[in-house]
C-alpha cells in the first residue's frame, strides 16, 4: 500500500484558535480529515503525527524511513531553529515537502531561514493551509 505522512510541529495542534489572522481559522483536525479524503481518493493511505516535542519529531521521521513514499511536513518554528530535525531528513531516504501556512518571508527576519529547506525536496510557502494538498498531490501525482 502506497503511503503518505502528514508531520506537524509545535503549536500546529492550536490551528483554528492560534493567531487566526496569521494562520485562519481551520483546525488541525479538519486539515487531518480533508487529506485524508484526497490521499484516500488515490488509494494512498495518510498517517498523521503532531508534536510539540523536537525529539518526538525525531522519532517519527526516523520510522518513517523505507514506509512512505513522502512525508508533508510544517515543522513550525524548529523550521528556523533545529539541526538535530534536518540531520533526522538527511538520514532517511524518503523525500519531505515542507509546508508553511504564512509566507515566512513576510514576516520576522528570524522565519526568512529554514534549516530544512536545503534537505527536503520542496518547500511551500504563504498559500495557507492549501499549501498541505498542494504538497500532497506532488507526491499523489508524481
Ligand atoms: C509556520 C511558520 C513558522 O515560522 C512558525 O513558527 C509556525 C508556523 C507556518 O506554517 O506558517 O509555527 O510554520
Amino acid at each position: 500500500m502506497n503511503r503518505l505522512l502528514l508531520l506537524n510541529g509545535p503549536n500546529l495542534n492550536m490551528l483554528g484558535k492560534r493567531e487566526p489572522g496569521i494562520y485562519g481559522v481551520t483546525s488541525l483536525e479538519d486539515i487531518e480529515d480533508n487529506l485524508t479524503k484526497l490521499t484516500e481518493s488515490f488509494k494512498y493511505q495518510l498517517d498523521t503525527f503532531q508534536s510539540n516535542h523536537e525529539g518526538e519529531l525525531i522519532d517519527r521521521i526516523q520510522q518513517a524511513d523505507g514506509n512512505y513514499q513522502g512525508i508533508i511536513f510544517n515543522p513550525g518554528a524548529f523550521t528556523h531553529t533545529s539541526i538535530a530535525i534536518r540531520d533526522a531528513i538527511s538520514s532517511i531516504t524518503v523525500p519531505v515537502i515542507e509546508v508553511h501556512i504564512s509566507n515566512v518571508h513576510q514576516r520576522e527576519s528570524f522565519r526568512h531561514t529554514s534549516l530544512l529547506a536545503p534537505v527536503s525536496k520542496g518547500q511551500i510557502v504563504g498559500l495557507g493551509v492549501k499549501g498541505y494538498q498542494l504538497a500532497a498531490l506532488a507526491f499523489l501525482e508524481e
